[in-house]
């Protein structure tokens, strides 16, 4: 895949049906989606637990494009290689989650998938700028981690400072929790290029009927792309 900046919708399949898993990622896909985001919680780093490595090889086949795997878990390196296996092409792990975050990301690039960092909203950029060699994107979550559906909270400090950081590096800006078509325009004026969003975009709809979330993808990809003054 080549760098670009464009803004990317990265439906996230926490809001999915989980007994339909393979029919909503190509629901989204068909429907617009740029990324599958695909959320791993242990009940351990993060207060919910999801799945792991075998559902994500088993959503694999279901998904043409991009697998991005974000992974919530503690600790995370002996699970990289079986993320990496089930296929991920981006495998995200938190700076929190454990204290040798520079040994987890070289881990993420020899198991051949690209290496994303998470930042919880409660965390800094310091650690952030040893880092920019090893990365392909920095995933800024909005919200605490654990959940779906959580309210937004405003990051668009951060997300400019990181940008700023980043400066002419191919390295992807993520948000994730509480993107809607109102939020989104402020994280794209930030300097964000992937918008993960689960609820805004499975509402309304289902893998049999799936027109709304054409709709929710459309609506959001609009007001990003407005504010930015693009339409790639
Ligand atoms: C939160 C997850 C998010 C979440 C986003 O822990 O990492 O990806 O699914 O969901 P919404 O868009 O509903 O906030
Ligand atoms: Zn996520």
């Amino acid at each position: 895949m080549g760098f670009s900046r464009a803004i990317k919708i990265a439906p996230s399949i926490l809001a999915a049906d989980f007994a339909n898993f393979g029919a909503e990622c190509r629901a989204v896909e068909d429907q617009g989606a740029d990324w599958v985001h695909v959320d791993v919680m242990d009940g351990h780093f993060v207060p919910n637990i999801t799945f792991g490595p075998a559902t994500c090889a088993a959503i694999r086949p279901h998904i043409r494009g991009i697998m991005d795997v974000h992974l919530m878990i503690a600790p995370v390196d002996p699970y990289i290689e079986g993320f990496a296996k089930a296929g991920a092409d981006i495998i995200s792990a938190h700076i929190e989650a454990g204290p040798h975050i520079h040994r987890t990301l070289q881990a993420i690039r020899a198991s051949g998938a690209k290496a994303g960092l998470a930042i919880n909203p409660g965390t800094g950029l310091d650690g952030v700028e040893n880092l920019l060699d090893m990365i392909d994107l920095v995933c800024v979550m909005t919200v605490n981690p654990g959940f779906g559906g959580q309210k937004f909270i405003d990051m668009s400090d951060k997300v400019r400072r990181l940008r700023a950081l980043i400066g002419a590096r191919p390295i992807h800006i993520e948000i994730d929790g509480g993107i809607t078509p109102e939020t989104a325009p402020l994280m794209a004026r930030a300097g964000a290029d992937v918008l993960v969003a689960g609820s805004a975009v499975f509402k309304g709809g289902s893998a049999a009927d799936a027109a709304a979330y054409g709709a929710n993808i459309r609506t959001i990809r609009t007001a990003a792309e407005a504010a930015i003054g693009t339409t790639v």
